[in-house]
């Protein structure tokens, strides 16, 4: 196992009285609020006027970016950066999913940065000042609630990068699993998909040798998602099953699991490129990569992790021969992912066409090779596409 730093500065308040502990946090920070949200849904679920009001009621001054898209964009962040130069703004209240805490941070990094915004996203910087972040989170996918990282399009150029930073992380995040209990059936596979991979691109890369603890902490959190996922989606207001969910989605990114080991995301290098180029979902995406990834990857030397997944989380005999054993577990993801969670399984099926796969597999592999359970170079990205097709 390698060696390594933990250090998580976020406060969590989690569960269904929390919120009222809002205005005291976001005072800390001042007294000029921007609130960024998405497309709406939280003004149909009422969490709109519940967090408007403790805000005004507690004498804030609050100024609002909405309608921020699921992929955020580059153009909608320098939106909210023109308000927050121009108005003075104290603190970021994000309420929403990935997207919309994603482009808060985009918002607070580009708030102290004369320029587009874009170029700390295309220059890689890694940012340690910014505006502070509060989030209200309302989808159980992503960890940008509790992780330094947020994800920004250009689509203009079809690119799609991380932008990290210590300064990123939220200061404060609200969970309460009621808040997403209006999540789309759809939003739900693709959220719970995502936290699975979050856990799996990472999984037993501890460096030079296994870090048993990690490994169990790993393989709790995606057993977690493989049983409660199908319970939200039958029953959306089921309080446990967003709980578990919701609290997976927080600890799959928040590096407690990173402890020991190499972060480095093969199937996440592969699906943001998908979405830069076709603005698809996220967690659909991956879903689709995920089993022809395990596919390829399969060989005599990464047969026993596969295996392991398999008997871990997926409750696959333990008495099998290594190879047998990671086919079946390739299966039993294909299962959640398609089955399961009812989502497509081939690229066509979401207007996806080869046209690209040469120039993704360039752009994944920018960096150089994608280190993982077997390292992947441009050739091994563009036929796991093909496999996708
Ligand atoms: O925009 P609104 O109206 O809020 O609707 C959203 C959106 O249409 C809706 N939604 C969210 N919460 C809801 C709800 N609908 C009803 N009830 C609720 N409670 O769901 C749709 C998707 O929302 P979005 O925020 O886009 O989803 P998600 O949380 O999956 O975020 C996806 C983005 O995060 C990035 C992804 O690439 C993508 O751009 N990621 C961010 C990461 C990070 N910051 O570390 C890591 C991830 O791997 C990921 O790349
Ligand atoms: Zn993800």
């Amino acid at each position: 196992m390698n060696d390594f730093i933990f250090h998580n500065p976020d406060k969590v308040y989690f569960g269904k009285n929390q919120i009222q502990h809002l205005p005291e946090e976001l005072s800390k920070f001042g007294n000029k609020v921007l609130l960024v949200y998405g497309g709406g849904s939280i003004k149909k679920s009422g969490l709109y006027d519940t967090v408007t009001k403790l805000i005004k009621d507690a004498g804030m001054e609050m100024f609002e970016l909405s309608g921020v898209e699921p992929n955020p964009r580059h153009t909608t962040a320098n939106k909210g950066v023109a308000i927050c130069k121009e108005n003075n703004i104290d603190v970021i209240l994000a309420v929403g999913g990935g997207s919309t805490i994603d482009c808060s941070k985009g918002i607070a990094a580009g708030a102290k940065y004369d320029g587009d915004m874009w170029d700390l996203v295309v220059n890689g910087v890694w940012v340690t000042d910014a505006l502070p972040i509060v989030a209200v989170l309302t989808n159980a996918a992503t960890g940008s609630e509790m992780d330094a990282w947020a994800v920004i399009s250009n689509m203009d150029i079809n690119q799609k990068i991380g932008l990290g930073g210590d300064a990123l992380i939220p200061k404060v995040a609200f969970e309460n699993p009621e808040y997403s209990f209006t999540l789309s059936a759809y939003q739900t596979a693709c959220g719970a998909f995502d936290i699975f991979n979050h856990v799996l691109d990472n999984y037993y890369l501890a460096g030079d040798s296994t870090f048993d603890l990690i490994l169990e902490f790993q393989e709790a959190v995606m057993r977690a998602v493989v049983k409660w996922t199908p319970i939200a989606i039958k029953e959306p207001n089921n309080y446990e099953a967003r709980a578990n969910l919701m609290w997976a989605s927080s600890m799959a990114l928040n590096t407690v699991l990173d402890a020991g080991t190499v972060h480095n995301c093969p199937c996440h290098l592969m699906e943001h490129e998908l979405s830069a180029y076709y603005d698809i979902t996220h967690g659909h995406g991956l879903a689709i990569i995920t089993p022809r990834w395990l596919t390829y990857i399969l060989n005599e030397k990464t047969a026993p992790a596969i295996y392991r997944l398999g008997v871990k989380v997926f409750d696959i005999d333990n008495g099998l021969d290594a190879m047998v054993g990671a086919e079946n577990t390739i299966k039993a993801v294909e299962n959640f992912a398609f089955n399961v969670l009812g989502l497509k399984k081939n690229l066509s099926e979401l207007n996806v066409d080869d046209k690209y796969f040469d120039d993704m597999a360039t752009h994944a592999t920018i960096h150089g090779d994608i280190v993982g359970l077997r390292t992947l170079n441009k050739n091994d990205v563009k036929k796991i596409y093909e496999m996708c097709k």
